[in-house]
């Protein structure tokens, strides 16, 4: 029954292949085309990875506001032709004024701030994130990197079916229309195939693009954000944006069948994660069941479990904790997590602690990778957090503001939007950074460029990424077919094994008779990340952007 089963899905697997983007030279895959073409004209037009990616990234700001953005933060990850890599953290940080219990209530219960409205928002990174990038590996002078973006807020571009259809959807709605700003920037304006035009971000953008980012941290845009915070009880004020600083760093490193895997450092959770699961895996022989077999799918879920665990209590700011990555990834505490792995049957997560060392989902965040005519590749990942975050858009700036301060544990404990549980280490401290999933990994074969991907999806990208990544490690599927593949999240807790569509209901019976609960994805957040990959094989690029999502590969 078992094989039956694994036959069935790689027999629907074939007949429903499609295949990915190829492209000689260079590739962008972008979770929305306009931006993608952005991308790519600046390389075509002489532009280096890193150009392009900050062409992207105002670009999506402009015609992706659900999570392109200039008011919420993320991570750059860049390696270059010459084996150099690079990690740029503009994640948000917590206004000077936070404080560790302010989304509590009188009585000790989370309230809603820390999701909606003006107190929800982080001290955004994302314009830093970019000059920084530029300033140290750029080429083309930084105003016609902003060019593209403002000429798209200023002419406008046709609202696209997915566009209008996320903007109008009941949640947004409700969301949005809190917020005078937000209704009449969004909701009045953007419409099913009109031009949406956005004069006030086209103002704020050419700021930018003429006087670079200290125009947002201390010029007339500081001054007006702050000014509006002031006035409606936000937290952020002219010093946080002043002293806001993206800082560089060293990628996290490890090893997957030989391949070296550069990926995410704390504050994010994801690459020790990603290195982590990887290592349960490796020589465990999970794949000898098949792509998609419930046997394969159990262990994995049981790596997850495990992982998740360890999240929950070891992960901060490594700036206010000292984050355990040595001891979270020494071969010795892998192995003995996985020789607690029953291949049969299910580990209740009531068994599971987080190691001895000695959301409801939404999909708001957004990926690109980008690999230009050199091989020099970047892998950027940032947010709002929740789909046009925090929903309040600054009067006058033409721009959303993030809800990152929801991804610190606004009571450790308790759940955050992403069901997580999070612990003293995530708490909430002035000037800290909250504890991020995003994930942008690069994988280099013999030293050159293999694999390149990341995700938007909260808790379930690591897990999203973690499973694009098998499928072509171990189960030699192309770009296309590896991220369009049928995918699985478990998180610890809730103890609940996520599965997409396409996971056939067989399977499913397999996963619950070996004692899973499993709970098939439906309703608002129905996919398990949406994974934008890049693979390097055989001299040519392929570019697979995810179908969960309306993105687009285009390379030359
Ligand atoms: N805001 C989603 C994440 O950083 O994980």
């Amino acid at each position: 029954m078992r094989i039956k089963t694994a036959c069935a899905f790689l027999l629907s697997m074939s007949l429903l292949a499609r295949q990915p983007e190829h492209a000689r030279h260079a590739m962008v895959v972008v979770q929305e085309p306009l931006a993608a073409d952005v991308g790519l004209r600046v390389l075509q037009s002489g532009g280096n990875a890193i150009d392009a990616a900050v062409a992207v990234a105002f670009a999506l700001a402009v015609t992706y506001p659900y999570a392109g953005n200039i008011g919420g933060g993320g991570f750059l990850l860049a390696r270059f032709a010459d084996g150099r890599t690079t990690f740029i953290d503009f994640r948000e940080k917590a206004p000077l004024a936070a404080t560790r219990n302010m989304y509590l209530d009188s009585k000790g219960n989370v309230t809603k701030d820390s999701l909606v409205g003006w107190r929800a928002s982080g001290v955004p990174g994302t314009v830093r994130g970019m000059e920084l990038a530029h300033q140290k590996y750029g080429r083309k002078p930084w105003a016609e990197l902003l060019d593209p973006a403002l000429k798209l807020a200023a002419e406008g571009f046709p609202v696209s079916y997915s566009f209008a259809t996320s903007l109008h959807s009941e949640n947004e709605m409700k969301l949005l229309s809190q917020f005078p700003e937000s209704k009449r920037v969004f909701l009045e304006t953007a419409h099913y195939g009109d031009k949406f035009v956005q004069p006030d971000l086209a103002a704020t953008l050419k700021r930018i693009r003429d006087r670079g980012a200290s125009d947002f941290y201390e010029g007339e845009t500081a001054q007006k954000l702050a000014a509006a915070m002031a006035s409606n009880g936000g937290l952020i004020t002219l010093a946080d944006l002043k002293a806001y600083q993206a800082a560089e760093q060293e990628p996290l490193r490890g090893r997957y069948h030989g391949d070296e895997i550069i990926t995410a450092p704390p504050p994010s959770a994801g690459g020790v994660g990603l290195l982590q699961m990887l290592g349960m895996l490796e020589g465990s022989g999970y794949e000898k069941t098949g792509a998609g077999s419930a046997a394969s799918i159990h262990y994995v879920a049981e790596v997850m479990r495990r992982f998740y665990a360890d999240r929950s209590e070891y992960f901060g700011d490594p700036d206010f904790f000292k984050v355990p990555v040595r001891k979270l990834l020494d071969p010795r505490y892998i192995a003995s997590r996985r020789s607690s792995i029953d291949p049969a049957h299910a580990t209740p997560s009531g068994q599971i602690r987080p190691g001895e060392l000695g959301a409801h989902e939404s999909t708001e965040t957004t990926h690109f990778n980008i690999v230009d005519n050199d091989g020099n590749a970047v892998a950027v990942t940032y947010t709002l957090n929740a789909g046009y975050g925090s929903g309040v858009t600054v009067p006058g700036l033409g721009f959303l503001l993030n809800d990152e301060m929801d991804d610190f544990a606004a009571k450790p404990g308790a759940e955050n939007l992403f069901h997580l549980i999070q612990g003293e280490a995530n708490a909430i401290q002035p000037g800290k950074r909250p504890i991020s999933n995003m994930t942008p990994t690069i994988i280099t074969r013999d030293g050159k460029l293999f694999l390149m991907l990341g995700a938007p999806g909260g808790s379930r990208i690591i897990n999203g990424v973690l499973q694009v990544i098998l499928n072509v490690e171990d189960f030699h599927m192309n770009a296309q077919d590896a991220v369009d593949a049928p995918r699985f999240h478990h998180q610890w807790m809730p103890d609940m094994l996520y599965v997409e569509q396409g996971i056939s209901p067989d399977t499913v019976a397999l996963l619950r008779a070996m004692g899973h609960e499993v709970s098939p994805l439906e309703g608002s957040s129905p996919v398990v990340a949406r994974v934008e990959t890049i693979l390097n094989a055989g001299g040519w690029l392929q570019g697979a952007a995810d179908p969960r999502g309306n993105g687009k590969a285009e390379g030359y």
